[in-house]
This record gives C-alpha cells, structure tokens and sequence, in this order.
C-alpha cells in the first residue's frame, strides 16, 4: 500500500483565500440567470403536458444540485408513470413537438447511454437535454443538493474544481476525463475524510428520506438544516482546502487498490467491490463508487491514456498551489 506522504502546506496559502473567494463569487450565476431558466421549465412544461398530461418535468443536473456555474446548460428530466413507454418514439415525438415551436438545433439522441433530446431556446439563449425517466438522477441531484446545504465550503470547493476542470480540458467524458458529478462526489469524499470533518456521511445517519427507484434504494437523513453546526470544529478555509484536494489526488489517493465512496463516508477496497479487473470498458482505474447505483463506478470512462493526463492535471495544480507565487492565474490557465 502506499504510504500517505505527508507534504506540509505552504506557509503564505491563508493570503490567497480571498482572491479564490472572489473566484468562486465571479463563478455564481447571476439570479436574471435563474429566472430565465424558470422560464425555459415552464415553457417545456406546457408543451410537454399538452400532449402527455400526466407526466411531470423536473430539473436535475447542476442548474438543480446547486453547483452550477453561470451559462450552464440545463437537464431537465420527463417523468412518466407508464413504464412500458418506448423511449426512442417518445423522444422522436418530442424532438417534433419541439421543433414545431421555434425551438433551435432540436436533436432526438436515441442510441446514447442515456438518450436524450437536445435543444436551444433562442429566447432565453439557453440549451437543454431532457431524458425520460431517469428518476435517479433526479435523486442524487437532491442527495448533492443536500450535502451543499451542510458547509458552503463544499460548494465553494466544487465550484473552483469544476472551474479548473473545464479550463484543463479534463472535464470531458467522451475524451476519457470525468465528469462534473464525478468532481463533486470527490469533493464531499475529501470533506467526508478531513479530521476534523467538514461533511457527514448522510447515507450513513437514520433516514428521514426515502424512495424506491428502478429497485434501488435510496435513503439518507435529509434534514440537513439541524446539521449547520457540523463542519465548525474544522476551521480550514478555502485555499487550503483547494491545496488539500489536489494534494490528496496527486499524492494520497491510492490508485491501485482502493474506491472512494461517499454512500459510507469512507474509502473501500477494489477487492470488496470486486473491481479489480477491466469488464468490457469497465478497467477501474480511479474508482469513484455512485452513492445510490453502487455497482456503478464514475471513473469507467478512464482509460490508460486519460489517466495519465488526470494524474498529471492534479499533480500540476498541487505544484501550482504549492509554490507558485500567483497560483489563481496559472491554476486556470487554458490548456
Ligand atoms: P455541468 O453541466 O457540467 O455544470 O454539471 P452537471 O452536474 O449538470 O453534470 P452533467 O450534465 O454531466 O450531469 C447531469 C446530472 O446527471 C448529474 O448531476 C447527475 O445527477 C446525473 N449523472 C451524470 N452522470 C451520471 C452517472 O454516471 N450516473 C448517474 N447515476 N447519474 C449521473
Ligand atoms: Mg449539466
């Protein structure tokens, strides 16, 4: 196993609090934002209810989960209570729908992993995905949600990780890097594991939340208001907390042998999962265990290439944040 390497922070990181701070400021979409979002859901709403009037239209993803930057785009998901609905014929019909009222680049995406249809509203400016179905999604958009209501220091960490992501082009799924959920699961890990802890593991407390999706489980304590207080023993702020992530990725994750998993606040072994050698594309080589949909690992689309890079993104931002004397310049830098 690997040792942890113990690397003591730099001596100046207090002093580079605020210009991350005003980072992170810069980086919350503004509430106009928010309103037109609204806009766009009521919309999809109407027109989707004319034609299927039982179902519902719920946003997820990070326009939901309170971790989204300003111009994101927005996921909105159909729910039905039919189950025998072909997905494909639905979404075709939707793409017709929509098309049919001035909605731009509309595109049925059936053969995805999770078909969707795309759209850009040319009043708001701002472009969709809907899915059908995908109540689990919904789901963990709460759990993330919910987890960001404990400390703001989590959100404040997820934003710059996410910011430095898209910058360093490791933000790309298709290109064998992670995705934004990815990021922010591995961020409530490391404030799950810092001593004193900043998060819980709501998963772990006694269920004030429950529902039953496509047979899993899911339930969490989530009266999350009576946990303000949790994270306040710990003091660390913002720029050593940054420090620490890209330190813990670079130097003190064990690669080889262990998963991190928020569902038990704890980092489990490849072995337990049994994730210890490539299934089809399945090649586990960062191990990110979904909170509710277990058997799903978020690193799957990592490969030997993309790895390297991922390695190598965090080892330079650790660097970065070690020793370089303008760090909130270079950390961004375009790749
Ligand atoms: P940005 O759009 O980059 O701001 O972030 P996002 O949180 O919206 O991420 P993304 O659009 O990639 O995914 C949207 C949502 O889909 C996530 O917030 C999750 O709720 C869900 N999701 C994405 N990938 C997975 C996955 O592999 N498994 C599961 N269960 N849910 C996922
Ligand atoms: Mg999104």
């Amino acid at each position: 196993r690997m040792s942890r390497r113990l690397i003591e922070c730099r001596r100046d990181i207090d002093r580079l609090n605020a210009p991350f701070l005003a980072i992170y400021e810069s980086l919350i979409p503004a509430e106009e934002e928010k309103a037109k979002q609204k806009q766009l859901l009521t919309l999809l709403e109407k027109l989707v209810c004319k034609e299927w009037p039982t179902a519902r239209v719920y946003l997820y993803g990070s326009c939901a989960n309170s971790f989204g930057v300003s111009k994101s785009d927005i996921d909105v998901c159909l729910a039905l209570d039919d189950q025998d609905i072909n997905k494909s014929e639905m979404l075709l019909k939707l793409a017709d729908i929509l098309q049919s009222d001035n909605l731009q680049n509309v595109q049925a995406l059936t053969r995805a992993r999770v078909p969707i249809v795309k759209l850009m509203d040319p009043v708001t400016g701002i472009s969709c995905d809907i899915c059908i179905n995908n109540v689990l999604a919904v789901v963990n958009t709460k759990l993330l949600r919910d987890y960001a209501e404990v400390d703001i220091r989590l959100r404040q960490l997820a934003f710059l990780v996410k910011h430095w992501a898209k910058c360093r082009g490791v933000n790309e799924t298709y290109q064998g890097t992670l995705s934004s959920y990815a990021y922010v699961l591995m961020c409530i890990h490391f404030l799950q594991q810092r001593n004193p802890p900043i998060l819980p593991c709501l998963q772990g407390m006694k269920p004030t939340y429950a529902v039953t999706v496509d047979d899993v489980k899911c339930a969490y304590f989530d009266q999350v208001d009576k946990l303000r207080d949790f994270g306040s023993r710990n003091k660390e702020n913002i720029a050593h907390l940054l420090w620490g992530f890209f330190n813990y990725w670079a130097y003190c994750h064990d690669y080889a042998n262990s998963v991190i998993s928020i569902r038990t606040g704890s980092v489990l072994s490849k072995q337990e999962k049994d994730w210890t050698r490539r299934i089809g594309n399945d090649r586990h080589l960062i191990c990110i265990e979904d909170p509710f949909e277990t058997s799903h690992d978020l690193g799957r689309v990592v490969d030997k290439h993309s790895i390297r890079v991922l390695r190598e993104e965090f080892e330079r931002a650790a660097e970065i944040l070690q020793r370089d004397p303008n760090p909130c310049g270079s950390l961004f830098d375009q790749y």
